[in-house]
């Protein structure tokens, strides 16, 4: 294949492999290389089109497209002497077609609007397939806490036991954001959907492109309104990084959670042996080791964040070559949620709760003293501060039995709780994390009642979130085998 066709009117001379190293984009172009022939065979149609480019040239370019698309780009298209596989791949044209055919496929066109096409494109797949998993993984929450509606459970403020909850209410709390995650990226989606192709380097072009069309052609919903922002902006790379990083940070949240549950000082879950590994020297480890890496995965995703970030905060409009070391960035965040989520699901679905354990531990650390407070509010007229200060007491003298709340009662408040008509069987029931649950039935609650609405109303939201990506997903392939359509047709 012939050298670099860009260098040659202006620039003299060989560089040295070590710039071309450093200048190459190459492996994080192999992430886009489909994409950029989509983007090629779009840009030909709509060359031809309006008349730019004759017949023969462009029936010439889509063969080669199309053979390229259907048995993959020759290595030497990734050749780092090319930079970019934009370039390589049009050497590999010209060298194919010749000069007078295969040079005519870049008018009208930058690599800077070229390569903005392509990753977006990309990143709405991703961005699908993401959501996609996402579903899968509340769905898989949903279900789970369906069944641990009754499953009473500790539940923690500063790691300390709190105040009794059930696993369901846990679950959905995960739930929740999660089905944040998953609108945030929605929302994503619709500002990565523009499209860049025929803003050219900056300045758009001279050449009558119908950007409505390719767009169209290529599954977008429209062109880039501006074609400076159009090459400049990667605000759209960034945020879906962000989205991910927010996803990740609840995700390895709950890993930590794993880890610390599937401890034998917890003992709260089992993990499925697939998703553990052992000791090289101690024979009887199991160690939650998906759960570990993955809780990494998070500060991978957020470092790709600020590294994407903080290459932008300088540039000047519009293009600068500062976006391409971005773009790795990118795809390491997305890549590395892509993976993590659906063993997510994988890990929480094959988990083995233990919920002796966690019923053992619902009512320790005085967990229903705040009902026991609250009660003391509710059914003998006290004010809020008082039964806290009576109750806090009782729990310095280490009992909640009615003769040491009766002693707090005279020594911190100066009253009587026997007085007021407190009975041992009323302490008793009061106590029991059962009971706590029970009565937190309004809306947002740990009830069983309460949680079965939440269970429900976000069943509801995850239907419309799964349908949005299914509809989305395929109206995006179906755009993408029309367009392979379309060029077939334009060669025969
Ligand atoms: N490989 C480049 C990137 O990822 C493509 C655009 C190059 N444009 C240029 N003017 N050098 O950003």
């Amino acid at each position: 294949m012939r050298s670099d066709q860009i260098r040659q009117g202006r620039l003299a001379g060989e560089r040295s492999a070590d710039i071309e190293h450093f200048l190459a984009s190459m492996d994080a172009d192999r992430w886009i290389a489909e994409a950029d022939l989509l983007v090629d065979m779009a840009h030909l149609l709509g060359l031809s089109r309006q008349g730019i480019i004759d017949e023969a040239p462009a029936r010439a370019l889509m063969a080669a497209l199309l053979d390229l698309h259907d048995n993959g780009l020759p290595v030497e298209a990734f050749d780092e002497r090319f930079e970019d596989i934009h370039a390589g791949k049009e050497a590999y044209l010209i060298d194919r077609v010749g000069e007078d055919f295969g040079g005519r496929l870049h008018m009208g066109r930058s690599r800077n609007d070229e390569v903005a096409t392509c990753v977006r494109i990309r990143l709405k797949e991703e961005i699908l397939a993401l959501a996609r998993s996402l579903a899968d993984l509340r769905a898989t929450l949903l279900d789970l806490a369906a069944r641990h509606t009754e499953t009473v459970m500790p539940g923690f403020t500063h790691l300390q036991h709190a105040q009794p909850t059930t696993l369901a209410h846990y679950l959905l709390a995960y739930e929740q954001a999660f089905s944040r995650d998953s609108a945030r990226l929605r929302e994503a989606y619709a500002r990565v959907d523009v499209s860049p192709l025929g803003s050219a380097a900056f300045a758009s072009t001279g050449f009558p492109l119908d950007r409505d069309y390719t767009a169209r052609l290529l599954g977008f919903s429209r062109p880039a309104p501006n074609s400076m922002d159009a090459v400049a902006a990667r605000d759209f790379a960034i945020e879906v990084l962000a989205d991910a990083s927010i996803c990740m940070a609840t995700t390895s949240r709950l890993c930590e959670e794993l880890v610390l549950w599937s401890t034998a000082f917890v003992g709260f879950v089992r993990l499925d042996d697939a998703y553990c590994s052992s000791s090289s020297i101690m024979p009887q480890k199991k160690n939650p080791d998906v759960a570990e890496i993955m809780r990494a995965k998070a500060g991978s995703v957020a470092g790709a964040l600020t590294a994407a970030i903080t290459i932008t905060k300088g540039l000047p409009m519009s293009y600068n070559r500062d976006l391409q070391e971005l773009t790795p960035h990118l795809w390491r965040g997305v890549e590395a949620i892509r993976q993590s989520i659906p063993l997510l699901s994988g890990m929480i679905g094959s988990a083995a709760f233990d919920t002796e354990r966690m019923a053992a531990e619902a009512g320790r650390g005085f967990s229903t003293a705040t009902e026991l407070a609250d009660v003391l509010v509710r059914e003998y007229g006290l004010p809020f501060r008082t039964a806290h200060r009576i109750v806090g007491r009782a729990v310095r003298h280490g009992s909640l039995d009615l003769a040491t709340l009766e002693g707090a009662a005279q020594e911190a408040a100066g009253i009587s709780v026997v007085g007021l008509g407190v009975t041992e069987e009323k302490i008793e029931t009061v106590l029991d994390p059962r009971h706590a649950v029970a009565v937190r039935d309004i809306v947002g609650g740990p009830a069983p009642a309460a949680v079965a609405a939440q269970i429900d109303e976000q069943r509801a939201l995850l239907v419309h979130d799964a349908n949005w990506a299914e509809e989305t997903g395929s109206a995006l392939s179906s755009a993408f085998k029309d367009l392979i359509l379309e060029a077939r047709r334009f060669t025969v």
